[in-house]
């Protein structure tokens, strides 16, 4: 099957891009970031060490976890909304550093790839799950913009507990942990196509990789 890669920080628009991508298409949104949510939401839930690799590779090993419509669902049970709480988003990240998780996330992801086409949207996704990916995509933005990005979005929900200068600082924080993780760190493939999203519209980002993609011939226009 077909793969697109988007791959970069959080809030530089990859979530918006890729499901917009994925709907034009008619191909499959498979949200990495998501699904190492899941896996942390359900250690959190089972009480499972998030220190314990052993144990939490077990644990990603026995989930069912897939999307749909803008849906993210655990064992089917829908948790769009839980894996984006705090306490989840704080766990995820030892999650993510685990490598042998992440050996279970791969498989996981590239066992989805044979049965659909995807656009996939990660921090690894070019690099490691996909080197051989049609077309990858890495998406960056200022820390500024992308800081701005998240403010609205929480604003957007109703959530106004932490300063757009709160979130800049911890959004620093995750971007050094996602760059340093010895095992999956965030990088852009040396083939990858690096487009900075600062000042484009959703638009624009969406009609780009578009036409990257008619050039690599994996649509026709
Ligand atoms: O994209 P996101 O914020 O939902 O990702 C949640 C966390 O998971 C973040 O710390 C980065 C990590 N992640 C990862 O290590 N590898 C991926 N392919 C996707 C996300």
């Amino acid at each position: 099957m077909k793969i697109i890669t988007l791959d970069g920080p959080a809030g530089a628009g990859k979530s918006s891009t890729a499901r917009a991508l994925a709907h034009e298409l008619g191909w499959y949104h498979m949200d990495t970031g998501a699904m190492y949510r899941s896996v942390a939401l359900a250690a959190l839930e089972q009480d499972i060490s998030l220190e314990n690799e052993k144990d939490l590779a077990e644990l990603a090993a026995s989930l069912d976890i897939h999307s749909a419509h803008g849906n993210v669902f655990l064992n089917g049970r829908n948790i769009t909304g839980e894996i984006r709480i705090d306490r989840v988003t704080t766990a995820t990240r030892f999650v993510a550093d685990m490598p042998a998780v992440r050996e279970e996330m791969k498989k996981m992801q590239r066992s989805l790839s044979k049965e659909f086409n995807l656009v996939t949207e990660g921090r690894d996704q070019g690099t490691i799950v996909f080197p051989h990916a049609e077309l990858k995509i890495y998406l960056d933005a200022s820390p500024a913009a992308r800081a701005a990005r998240r403010y609205r979005e929480r604003v957007d929900l109703g959530d106004q507990s932490q300063t757009m200068n709160e979130i800049l600082y911890s959004q620093i924080e995750r971007d050094q942990g996602d760059r340093d993780r010895p095992v999956g760190a965030m990088e852009a493939a040396m083939d990858a196509i690096i487009i900075n999203t600062d000042g484009l519209s959703l638009e624009n980002v969406v009609k780009q990789v578009l036409e990257f993609a008619c050039d690599r011939g994996l649509v026709s226009n």
